[in-house]
Parts: structure tokens; sequence; C-alpha cells
């Protein structure tokens, strides 16, 4: 049986950026900007805890009391990436099956739970124009470093920092003056992924989710999405959820597209045009 994770693994922590121990002054210099551009603290001689790692390579959250689990970074160009880009389902994928992507091109998505950015990579890598809402700092700092690498990568540079913008702050708020706020035309698609609370602690709950827990603990006002993201889309709202979770906000969707570990839940605009 899985354990239950105590309290203190569920409590969020705020980490502080730092640096490795033979940062040069031009790295720490960097890491303070990065710290202060985030209003994150900066501890140039951390030794404990979750941080922020920025090296000359990449920024990256580690766990420095349990070395041993993998550090977690946005890297677009990483290998899995790399042959989901060019092997994956294509527009057969579910992700696009369900966003609709099939006969569009250019679909303008807002992803409103951006998270590490892996959905809205696969949906600018299948022609989308993503613009990606992210509420922590601390992952909007790590998808930020992942888009600024991606502008220096030979096979994504010529089309991804056109087709993926990062907004820093608050679905909710954000999407109730999208098109004032942003100067944004209405996106036909807004996709969500709110973090659903795992509570159990078994191998399925990976390493990266539970740095991820130790975060940003699970989205408890991820109901509160729904009915903004309807308000604003021109076309559907998608939500993904882990296979057997209610539906967000107990509303019942249209289409229910299971696939292996998620499902996606689709809210069509206008039913009757069957898009
Ligand atoms: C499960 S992750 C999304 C994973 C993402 N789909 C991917 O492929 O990497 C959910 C993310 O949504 C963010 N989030 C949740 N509610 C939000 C809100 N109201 N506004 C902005 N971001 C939010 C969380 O901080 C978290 O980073």
């Amino acid at each position: 049986m899985p354990n239950k994770l105590t309290s203190s693994e569920l409590e969020k922590v705020t980490p502080v950026i730092t640096v490795p121990g033979n940062a040069n002054s031009a790295l720490v210099e960097r890491a303070k900007r990065n710290a202060m551009h985030w209003q994150l603290g900066f501890d140039e001689n951390a030794t404990q805890g979750l941080v922020l790692m920025q090296s000359e390579a990449h920024l990256a959250l580690k766990q420095l009391d349990e070395p041993k689990v993998g550090e977690v970074l946005v890297d677009f160009a990483s290998d899995a990436l790399t042959f989901r880009r060019l092997h994956g389902g294509g527009k057969k994928e579910a992700v696009a099956k369900a966003v609709g992507l099939k006969g569009q091109t250019d679909w303008r998505v807002l992803d409103a739970t951006a998270g590490l950015g892996r959905d809205a990579f696969v949906l600018a890598s299948l022609g989308c124009n993503i613009d990606m809402i992210e509420r922590s700092p601390v992952v909007a700092a790590l998808l930020a470093d992942g888009l600024e690498r991606a502008q220096h990568s030979p096979e994504l540079s010529a089309w991804l920092p056109q087709r993926m913008r990062l907004h820093h702050g608050i679905a909710v708020e954000l999407m109730a003056n999208w098109c004032t706020v942003t100067q944004n035309v209405a996106p036909d698609v807004v996709y969500l992924d709110p973090m659903f609370p795992h509570r159990k602690k078994s191998a399925a709950v990976k390493k990266e989710m539970r740095l991820f827990q130790q975060l940003l603990g699970p989205d408890e006002d991820a109901d509160a999405l729904l009915a903004p993201a309807i308000a604003l889309a021109k076309k559907r709202v998608v939500v993904k959820r882990p296979a057997g979770a209610p539906f967000l906000a107990q509303q019942k969707p249209h289409i229910e597209m299971q696939g292996k570990a998620n499902r996606f839940d689709v809210y069509l605009i206008n039913p009757k045009a069957g898009d």
C-alpha cells in the first residue's frame, strides 16, 4: 500500500536561487538578476533545501538534501521532446485531437496552466500559436530559461520563439482581461491542466512530481478556471485530467477522450457547429 504523504511533504516551499560552488562572478551576477526579476531570494552558499540552481548551462530546480533526486528543468531540445516532435503521433496525438487541430493551421491556443510547457511545446511543434500563463515565479523562471535557450538551438530557433510566449500571472485574472490587457485576440482554444491533488506516495508519483508538489501543492482553486476559459475561448476548452478524476467544476464536458493515463474533457463553445 502506498503511504500517505506527510503534511510537511505537502507543505509548499519557496526556493532561493543559488549557484554552484565554483561559480565565477559573472554567473553570480546573472543569478542575482534572475532572483530580482522573479522576486525570489538569492543565497550564494545554499547547502540544503529546494533551490533553483543557476549554472552556466541552465536554471534547474533541485533538492539539495536529496542529491539522488534528479533536477527539474525545461529543455525543449531534450531527447524525449525531440523524439516526440519528430516521431510522435503528430496531429493524431491525443492532445492534438482534443484541441481539434485536424485540418487547422495557425490555431491560437492559450495554455492557462503552463507548468513546464511540455503540452504547449507539443502543440507549438504542430503549428499552434501558444500563449502560456504560469503563476508560480519558480516555474515561470524555469520556463523562461527554457524559452531563452530555445532561441539558440539550431532545431528550434527558427520557429519556437515566435510560437510560444510566456505570461507570468494568475490565469483567472489574465483571462478576464485577456484582449485588453495583453492586446491579444481571443484564443481558439483554452487548454487547462491544473495540478491534481495526488496524495499518495507511489512509484507512479514520479520524483519530478514530488518536487513539484513540494513547490506548488495541488491547485485547489482549479475549478475557478473553467468559467473564464469558456467565456474566452472561441472554439473549445480542453481540460486534461488524470483518468478517473472528477470533471473540473463538476461540469460535464461535451466530449471525453480517454488516453492511457489521462483523460481530455472537451467543452465546445458552439456545439451545434460541431467544432
Ligand atoms: C500540472 S502543471 C501543467 C503541466 C503542463 N501541462 C506541462 O505539459 O508541462 C500545472 C501548472 O499550472 C499552474 N497553475 C495552476 N493554476 C494556475 C492559475 N490559476 N494561474 C496560472 N497558473 C496556474 C501551476 O503553478 C502549475 O505550474
